[in-house]
């Protein structure tokens, strides 16, 4: 899938507002600074930051306001992979292509960049520029989004709690809305928030972006299958090996790429109010589905 110009602007203009919010390698202590610095620029594709800069731009052409939650959204979707990778949950040594942060690192020093970066998360949209009530709002949405109440934090335990049992469609729904659809639905709530969007437009955008995240996570599922290590950048078969409660193991691969599909394209109507200034989020919604790593 060729994929248009607007993706590669926004990543550079993520890319730099990520290297000015984090701490330098040279700030003390160093370590951690130079391990959530390594995780971060490790090579990731950027998707949640770029949701929340192309749903912002809806509503303003101001985007700069925008890059504090996108970042702040990056940071802690790079924690969840530091922390997923340890030994006590998913223990893989191979995320975005390179040695996870506790092989690089050691433990410690990773459960500790990852908090650090759920920490840097909050600090940065605490200064997002724009009124209080707004940053409020942001604050609310992503904290709930990375919690333990339909939060990533609750779907992740639902997820290794899942481990090797036989888990009904209810169970999975909840585990990939929880794990992956909360924090995506924030990107795009928070992009909404940040530029001024009314309750009916959040209301909308807050559909599309737990749907398409539920979507992307039915992906997730089926690459783990189709692709190899080399293309994901990850250790690819993992779910099968662990016994994952997954959209392949409970539906058959065929099923799985339907349900994906469906739930895009269900996405996809929320923005029809939006016509011509929503192109790059259905772009976005898209490629989530079609993607490939
Ligand atoms: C890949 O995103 C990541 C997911 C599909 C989310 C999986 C969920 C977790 C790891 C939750 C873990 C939670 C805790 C609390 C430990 P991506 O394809 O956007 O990755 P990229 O940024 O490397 O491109
Ligand atoms: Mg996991």
């Amino acid at each position: 899938m060729k994929l248009s110009a607007f993706f590669e602007e926004d990543r550079l203009a993520v890319d730099a507002a990520l290297d000015r919010l984090l701490p330098a390698e040279t700030i003390q202590p160093v370590s951690i600074h130079t391990a959530m610095r390594y995780s971060v620029f490790a090579g990731g594709k950027r998707m949640r930051p770029i949701l929340c800069l192309e749903t912002a731009r809806i509503f303003s052409s101001d985007l700069s306001p925008a890059l504090h939650p996108a970042c702040a959204l990056e940071f802690i979707h790079t924690y969840s992979l530091i922390h997923d990778d340890l030994p006590a949950l998913d223990n893989d040594d191979l995320r975005r292509g390179k040695p996870t942060c506790h092989k690089k690192f050691g433990e410690a020093l990773a459960i500790l960049a990852g908090d650090g970066l759920l920490t840097l998360a909050f600090e940065t949209i605490g200064a997002t520029p724009v009124p209080a009530e707004r940053r409020a709002a942001i604050l609310t949405e992503v904290a709930g989004a990375a919690g333990t109440v339909n939060g990533m934090v609750g779907g992740q335990v639902a997820d290794i709690e899942a481990e090797r049992k036989a888990v009904d469609e209810k169970m999975l729904e909840y585990i990939h809305r929880a794990k992956t659809a909360a924090l995506i639905r924030a990107s795009v709530t928070a992009g909404a928030l940040c530029a001024g969007a009314g309750a009916e437009d959040v209301g909308r955008l807050r559909r599309f972006g737990e749907t398409i995240g539920w979507a992307f996570q039915v992906t997730d599922d089926i690459l783990d299958v189709e692709e190899s290590s080399a293309a994901l950048g990850k250790t690819a078969g993992k779910d099968l090996a662990q016994q994952k409660a997954t959209y392949p193991a409970v539906y058959g691969l065929e099923r799985s790429h339907q349900i994906a599909s469906e739930l895009a394209t269900k996405a996809i109507a929320e923005l029809s109010p939006y016509a011509e200034r929503a192109a790059r989020l259905r772009e976005i919604a898209e490629f989530l589905v079609l993607r490939r790593t």
